[in-house]
C-alpha cells in the first residue's frame, strides 16, 4: 500500500535520540577516574577534615590559604564548564526562524565568520490543503543514512556528473522504500543512476523509464545502468510523460490503482506542467529532483512557484540598499550558487521564477509571466497539494565541504554542523566531497484534485 502515513516496519520508528550523545557521555565517564583535584587542594581538604574529626581549631592563615586555592579551582571549573557549554550548544536567537528580514538583520553581524545559517534568507514552503506533512522523522532519516552509505558505495556509475549526487540519491532511495509503491515511473534517466537507486529501494518492483536517449547507449563509452525489470520508453520508443496513455500502460503492468505508483521526475521540465499532467492522469505520489530555488535553474519549479510574499520565508525585496541585497552580496563570496540581488531581480524588479520568467525544457523555452500569473500558479498548486516535503541536505557544509548551494535558502541538514562524530559514524566521511555538491531541494508531493 503506497502511503506516506507512519508505520513502515522496515525503517524503525521515530527515535530522535542523538546516538553521539551517549557515546560522548560514556567516554566522559571513562575519563573520570583519571581526573584529580590539585595536590594542594587535596592536602587542604584532608587537613580540614582531619581537624574536624579531631575537633581542633584551624589556624586562620591556613584556612584563608585553603579558601583562596578552592576559589581558584572553582573558577577553573567554571571556565571549563562555560567552554563546554559554548562548544555543544547552538545559539537560540529570539527571532522567527523563517522571517527573512528579522533573520537577515540578526545574522548580519555573524556573517563575517559565516556560520552556515541554514534558512537565514528564508525557506519558502508550499502550503498544503490540510497542512499535513510526512510521517517520517529526522531520526528515521539518520538511521536510514547509515544503511544507505554502503549501498551507495556500490553504485555502478561512480562519477555521475550531470546526474544525481549523494543527497538526492539518498532522498529518492529513502522515499521509494518508505512509500512502498507497486510500480515506479521515472522521467529522465540519463545513464541510469536514478534507475539503479530506485532498484535498490524496491528490488522486486517494476520500473517504467522515459528518456529520449536509452541508457544502454552510454555503455559504449563508460559505466551506465540498464535494469532488467524495467520497461524503457527510450530512444526510438521514447514518449514524453504528458503523451503516455497511462491507464493502458498501468494495466499492462498489472496496476490499476494510480495511488500505488511513485513518479520520479528528473527531466528538467516545467514542474507546473508536470504536476498538471500527473494530476490529470490520476497519479498521487510525485518526487521532483531539481526543485530549483528562485532565480536559479532551467525550469519553473515548485519551490519557485511557492516563493510568494504571503508565504512565511517567501518573497523578495529588490531594493539595492536593503538587508537582503547586503546579505546576498556577502554570501556570494562563499557559495557558488548564491545570487546577488542583481542576479535575482530582472526588469521592473521581477524576481519570481527566474527574473520574471517561467523556464521549461532545460531553458530551451521560457516565457515572461506577470506577478499576478505567478501568484495564481501558487494558488493552484496549493489547491491540489496534500503534502509538500523538501528533503533536507544530508549534512552541514563544515562536514561535507560542499561549496555550491547556499545554506541560507535551505532547511536544517539531517546531520548538523559540528556533529563530526555522527557524520563519521554514519560512514559519510568516507565519501568524496564532490558527491555532496548537487543539492537542489528535492521535493516529495502528494496530490489530489
Ligand atoms: C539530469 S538528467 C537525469 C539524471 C538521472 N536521473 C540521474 O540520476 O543520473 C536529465 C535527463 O532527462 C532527459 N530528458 C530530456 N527531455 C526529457 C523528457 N521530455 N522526458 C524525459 N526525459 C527527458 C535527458 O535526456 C537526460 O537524460
Amino acid at each position: 500500500m503506497l502511503s506516506s502515513r507512519r508505520g513502515a516496519p522496515t525503517i524503525g520508528g521515530g527515535d530522535e535520540e542523538d546516538p553521539t550523545s551517549t557515546a560522548d557521555a560514556s567516554s566522559a565517564s571513562a575519563e573520570e577516574p583519571k581526573t584529580h583535584p590539585p595536590a594542594t587542594l587535596t592536602a587542604c581538604l584532608a587537613s580540614y577534615s582531619r581537624s574536624l574529626l579531631s575537633r581542633s581549631t584551624i589556624p586562620p592563615s591556613f584556612s584563608s590559604h585553603c579558601l583562596a586555592i578552592s576559589l581558584f579551582v572553582a573558577f577553573l571549573f567554571s571556565l571549563l564548564a562555560l567552554s563546554l557549554l559554548l562548544r555543544f550548544t547552538r545559539p537560540v536567537p529570539c527571532i522567527p526562524p523563517y522571517d527573512p528580514l528579522a533573520r537577515s538583520v540578526h545574522f548580519t553581524r555573524r556573517l563575517e565568520g559565516l556560520a552556515s545559517d541554514f534558512g537565514s534568507l528564508g525557506v519558502p514552503w508550499c502550503r498544503s490543503k490540510q497542512g499535513r506533512s510526512v510521517d517520517w522523522t529526522p531520526g528515521d532519516l539518520i538511521k536510514a543514512l547509515e544503511e544507505f552509505v554502503p549501498i551507495y558505495e556500490t553504485r555502478p556509475i561512480q562519477n555521475n556528473m550531470y546526474g544525481m549526487g549523494f543527497d538526492h540519491s539518498f532522498g529518492l532511495w529513502f522515499m521509494a522504500r518508505w512509500l512502498k509503491p507497486d510500480l515506479m515511473v521515472e522521467s529522465g534517466a540519463f545513464k541510469g543512476h536514478s534507475t539503479w537507486v530506485l532498484r535498490q529501494a524496491r528490488p522486486e518492483v517494476k520500473i517504467i523509464s522515459l528518456s529520449p536517449r536509452h541508457p544502454e547507449k552510454y555503455l559504449k563509452k563508460g559505466p551506465a545502468y540498464v535494469d532488467p525489470n524495467c520497461t524503457y520508453f527510450a530512444g526510438k520508443t521514447f514518449v514524453d510523460f504528458g503523451s503516455v496513455e497511462w491507464r493502458k500502460v498501468l494495466v499492462q503492468h498489472g496496476v490499476k490503482d494510480f495511488s500505488k505508483v511513485l513518479v520520479f521526475f528528473d527531466d528538467h521540465q516545467n514542474e507546473l506542467k508536470r504536476l498538471k499532467q500527473a494530476l490529470k492522469a490520476g497519479f498521487r505520489h510525485l518526487i521532483f529532483e531539481d526543485n530549483y530555488d528562485t532565480g536559479t535553474g532551467d525550469h519553473y519549479s515548485l519551490r519557485q512557484i511557492c516563493d510568494q510574499s504571503y508565504v512565511r520565508g517567501g518573497g523578495h525585496s529588490c531594493f539595492r540598499d536593503g538587508d537582503e541585497a547586503r546579505i546576498r552580496s556577502k554570501r556570494k563570496k562563499f557559495w557558488d550558487k548564491a545570487l546577488e540581488i542583481d542576479e535575482l531581480c530582472g526588469k521592473e524588479e521581477a524576481w519570481w521564477g527566474v527574473r520574471g520568467y517561467m523556464r521549461d525544457d532545460f531553458n530551451h523555452s521560457n516565457k515572461a509571466i506577470s506577478y499576478a500569473e505567478h501568484f495564481q500558479n501558487s494558488r493552484f498548486v496549493e489547491s491540489v497539494l496534500n503534502v509538500y516535503w523538501e528533503l533536507p541536505p544530508v549534512a552541514g557544509p563544515s562536514l561535507t565541504h560542499q561549496t555550491r548551494y547556499d545554506p541560507a535558502r535551505a532547511t536544517d541538514p539531517i546531520v548538523e554542523d559540528g556533529r563530526y562524530a555522527l557524520f563519521q559514524r554514519l560512514g559519510l566521511g568516507k565519501l568524496d566531497s564532490s558527491v555532496f555538491n548537487g543539492y537542489t531541494q528535492m521535493v516529495y508531493v502528494e496530490i489530489s484534485p
